[in-house]
């Protein structure tokens, strides 16, 4: 099956390309969504966490700050080469309570109730069965465990008419609403706690967080956009327009220009949180 048909492989290998320049552009945005989480869960020391699609670490790390050295917290993610990077800070900054995985929760053989907490940012809108895939984390869970997922919420107008720039180029599969937050279950609060209780949580609430994205200069926007999800968008723009969409993008951006001097994006979170 080649990644056309496969979105699970299609995704790996994204993020398994992106990951070198991943959360890297030196704008703040996967940490302190991430930490919202993380604040959100209440961790307390000597707790089991395990954080599915841990990308570069954006929750792994504050986790483990949090649980402690008589915590534990395990690293799964798809793409190798996020895994390799994320075993490897937690090697150099002597992490010795994080150990990482690859491959999706189901596959691992990840032992069924076996975590006190679950926690994924930013990654179930990417599965193409988001029902299955969330059953498969929540039996991960001991009888009363939690769990917090966080997704994204309504989207902030300015940023909707940069990425509308994209939409022209983009081929169907990546034009799915899911991952825009414009259509089913992560289109709404109620949606999240929903597909949560479908899942087999006892209980589910979603609460809103709000992120605001500082970018220095349109530039800034661009290095960020070609770090995340958003370079696989770049890549279906024909190369004699990259540049003409990048100066309609920073005409855009104009409007989210303050009187600090920064572009500020306002991006909104659903974190659902739960129990089982
Ligand atoms: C947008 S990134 C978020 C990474 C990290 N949680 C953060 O907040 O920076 C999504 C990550 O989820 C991973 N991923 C996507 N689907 C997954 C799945 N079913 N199981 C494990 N990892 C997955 C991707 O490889 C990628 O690293």
């Amino acid at each position: 099956m080649n990644d056309r048909d496969d979105p699970a492989a299609r995704v790996a290998r994204l993020f398994d390309e992106l990951a070198d320049d991943y959360d890297q552009s030196g704008v703040a945005f996967f940490a302190p969504i991430a930490e919202g989480l993380v604040d959100a869960l209440a961790l307390v020391p000597g707790e089991r966490v395990v954080d599915i699609g841990c990308g570069r670490g954006a929750v792994t790390f504050p986790a483990a700050r949090a649980v402690g050295t008589t915590g534990a917290v395990t690293a799964v993610d798809i793409a190798p080469a996020m895994v390799e990077l994320t075993r490897r800070r937690a090697e150099q900054s002597g992490c010795v309570q994080v150990t990482t995985a690859l491959g999706t929760a189901d596959e691992l053989g990840l032992h069924d109730a076996s975590a006190d907490v679950l926690a994924s940012s930013l990654v179930l809108f990417f599965a193409p069965d988001p029902v299955a895939t969330l059953r498969a984390w929540l039996r991960l869970l001991v009888p009363g465990g939690r769990f917090g997922l966080a997704t994204f919420g309504t989207p902030d107008p300015v940023w909707e008419r940069v990425d509308a720039l994209f939409r022209p180029y983009l081929p169907p599969q990546l034009l799915d609403p899911r991952t825009s937050g414009a259509d089913g279950p992560f289109a709404s609060d109620e949606g999240m706690v929903q597909l949560a209780l479908a899942c087999g949580a006892s209980s589910a609430r979603t609460v809103r967080h709000h992120v605001p994205v500082h970018f220095p200069d349109a530039a800034a926007w661009r290095a960020f956009s070609q770090s995340t999800g958003q370079r696989a968008f770049w890549r279906f723009v024909p190369e004699d327009r990259r540049q003409r969409l990048y100066e309609e993008a920073a005409e855009v951006l104009e409007d989210a220009r303050t009187d600090g001097g920064d572009l500020v994006l306002h991006q909104s979170l659903r974190y659902t949180l739960g129990t089982v």
